[in-house]
């Protein structure tokens, strides 16, 4: 399985603030958005990822990112010169992708709940053809709405609808298998002058092979595309953060658990930033004697029972 973050665009929503700096690199709360869909990633178990941005901010997330070893990952780059549509990843990463499966999730999004690792892990393993995910919203005539059957069949995909045939919006996390590419490459330019991921699954609709993986209420699902979305993600990473005493996309943290990072190493990360909470929460961890029981009595981690697992 190899991942894709899609972390390129214009961010026109949030300027003035992404006149200079890519959406992407700006803050939520005490970590780069980027940290979000890269966290979901990792957890998925996928250390292969593409990260496609703009020609001219490519050097700025290599410089924040450096080639994933930090993380236990393997990061590639590609340039997108114009944003000509989500499925332009596809085509852009024809090469990295060969004949695997691929996740796609796009850069400003944020998913965030219990047992979201094991769901996701679950949808990956269970994949077939097109998984898409679908979550429930309050007012789904602002999005693409997800109709689908008692098997989690996909009946029917319809953007930004009247009369929406379910509550349940798709989400900026997509698993295809290979054959996304090509169809990728057939694809009409949309009205907005891009080619529509929309359009995409349709193609998988059309053979009967999309899946959608609901998530439930207890899941937090974000887009921090405009500056009020942005400071409410903020808002809800800090709040949550501080109640719970957990941080949220912590890279570092999930590479530890998932065995890609020693204790010593994880203390070293953590001391290089000592001034932050931040570093101060990733020596805490480092310095825990028995992180694995520590873990079982607040709560069943999913990462660790994963390891365990393996
Ligand atoms: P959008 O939110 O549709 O677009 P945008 O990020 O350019 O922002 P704005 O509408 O404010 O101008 O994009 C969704 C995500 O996909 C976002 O993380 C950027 C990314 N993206 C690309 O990297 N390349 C593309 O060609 C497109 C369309 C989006």
């Amino acid at each position: 399985m190899k991942g894709i973050i899609l972390a390129g665009g214009s961010g026109t929503r949030l300027a003035p603030s992404t006149n200079g700096v890519n959406k992407h690199l700006l803050n939520v709360y005490d970590k780069p958005m980027i940290y979000y869909p890269l966290s979901v990633l990792m957890l998925g178990g996928i250390k292969d990822i593409m990260i496609i941005t703009t020609p001219e901010d490519l050097p700025r997330f290599r410089e924040m990112l450096g080639d994933g070893s930090a993380f236990g990952i393997n990061l590639h780059f590609k340039e997108q010169s114009e944003p000509n549509g989500i499925p332009d990843a596809f085509i852009l990463a024809e090469d990295f992708i060969g004949y695997d499966d691929v996740t796609l999730i796009l850069g400003d999004n944020i998913f965030y709940g219990q047992g979201f690792t094991t769901l996701f892990r679950e949808a990956l393993q269970n994949h077939k053809n097109a998984t898409i995910f679908g979550i429930r919203v309050k007012d789904p005539r602002r999005f693409g709405v997800v109709g689908f059957d008692e098997n989690q069949k996909v009946t029917s995909l319809e953007e930004k609808p009247e009369d929406p045939k379910s509550d349940f919006a798709a989400a900026g996390l997509y698993i295809y298998d290979y054959r996304a590419v090509q169809i990728a490459k057939r694809l009409p330019i949309s009205k907005r002058g891009e080619t529509e991921i929309t359009d995409l699954n349709k193609e998988y609709l059309k053979g009967d092979q999309l899946d959608v993986q609901l998530l439930g209420r207890g899941f937090a699902w974000m887009d921090a595309g405009t500056h009020e979305a942005l400071f409410d993600a903020a808002e809800f990473v800090k709040i949550t953060e501080q109640r719970q005493g957990f941080k949220i996309a912590c890279l570092e943290e999930i590479a530890y658990y998932l065995g890609y990072l020693s204790k010593q190493s994880l203390h070293q990360k953590g001391e290089r930033m000592k001034k932050t909470d931040y570093g101060q929460y990733l020596m805490e961890i480092a310095d825990r004697k028995h992180t694995e029981q520590y873990w079982e009595k607040i709560d069943k981690n999913p990462v660790l029972e994963m390891v365990q697992n393996e």
